[in-house]
């Protein structure tokens, strides 16, 4: 493990503490770095009416959009979990208002790490 994973590992941990997931019980907490290196945080805020819950990387991108944050690095993801937190479908479109193909997406379970390019992740997206 890299020296930085560590403590980007170990912040992610005590944020995923902020997640308010008492329905799926899967926490999950993500880390936006700018260009410039800046970091905004995010966690998944889950509703008894289900279909309101916001995901942890949303939260994250629009935390850093509200700061005036536009220029955008990588982003990493944690869950709680053996599984691996795949950004959802909604999430991906969300973000490609904002990256480009080569932002990174860096994923984190209890378990094992993996690295992706957005455009692995979502390589056709929809732009108006
Ligand atoms: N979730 C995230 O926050 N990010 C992901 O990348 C995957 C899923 C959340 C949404 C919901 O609160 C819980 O995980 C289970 O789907």
């Amino acid at each position: 493990m890299k020296f930085n994973d560590k403590r980007i590992i170990l912040k992610l941990k005590k944020l995923s503490q902020n997640s308010y997931s008492k329905y799926s019980k899967f926490s999950v907490s993500s880390i936006l770095v700018t260009k410039k290196g800046k970091e905004f945080y995010g966690v998944n805020v889950e509703n008894a009416s289900y279909s309101l819950t916001i995901c942890a990387e949303r939260n994250a991108f629009f935390s850093a959009l509200t700061s005036g944050e536009k220029d955008f690095k990588r982003i990493y993801i944690y869950a709680n979990s053996d599984k691996l937190p795949f950004p959802c479908g909604a999430c991906l479109q969300v973000m490609s208002e904002f990256v480009d193909e080569d932002f990174e997406i860096v994923l984190f379970s209890k378990k094992e790490k993996r690295e992706f390019k957005f455009n692995e992740l979502l390589p056709k997206r929809f732009k108006l």
